[in-house]
C-alpha cells in the first residue's frame, strides 16, 4: 500500500477551491465540495486536457478542450465524449496540509 504524499496546503486549495497539483509524476486535481476535500486525476479520460484548466459546476468539473464531465468527488465520468472514470484518491488533512495517497 502507498503512502500519503503531500499534495498542497489548505489554504491554497481554500483560496480557488479546485486545485491542479503534481505528485510524484502524477497530476492530481484538489477540490473542495461542501467543505470536504478530493483528490482525483488531472487529466481527462477523453484526451490529454488538465481538468484544472476546466469549468467548474458545483460538485463537478467540466473539460474544457470538448465538454466532459467528471465528478470531483469521485472521479466517475457523467457525460461524453469521456466514457471512462479518473483516477480517484485517498485524502487527509494534516495541520493545514493535504495528503493523497496515490494507489493502494
Ligand atoms: S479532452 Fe476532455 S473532453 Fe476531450
Amino acid at each position: 500500500m502507498s503512502e500519503f504524499e503531500y499534495a498542497a496546503d489548505l489554504a491554497e486549495l481554500e483560496a480557488t477551491g479546485l486545485l491542479g497539483v503534481w505528485v510524484e509524476d502524477t497530476a492530481v486535481l484538489l477540490s473542495l465540495v461542501d467543505g470536504e476535500v478530493h483528490a482525483i486525476n488531472d487529466i481527462c479520460s477523453h484526451a490529454h486536457a488538465h481538468l484544472s484548466d476546466g469549468e467548474r459546476h458545483g460538485p463537478q468539473v467540466e473539460c474544457l478542450l470538448h465538454g466532459a464531465r467528471f465528478d470531483l468527488r469521485t472521479g466517475r465520468h457523467l457525460c461524453a465524449p469521456a466514457y471512462v472514470d479518473v483516477d480517484h484518491y485517498e485524502v487527509k488533512v494534516e495541520d493545514g496540509k493535504i495528503y493523497v495517497r496515490l494507489e493502494d
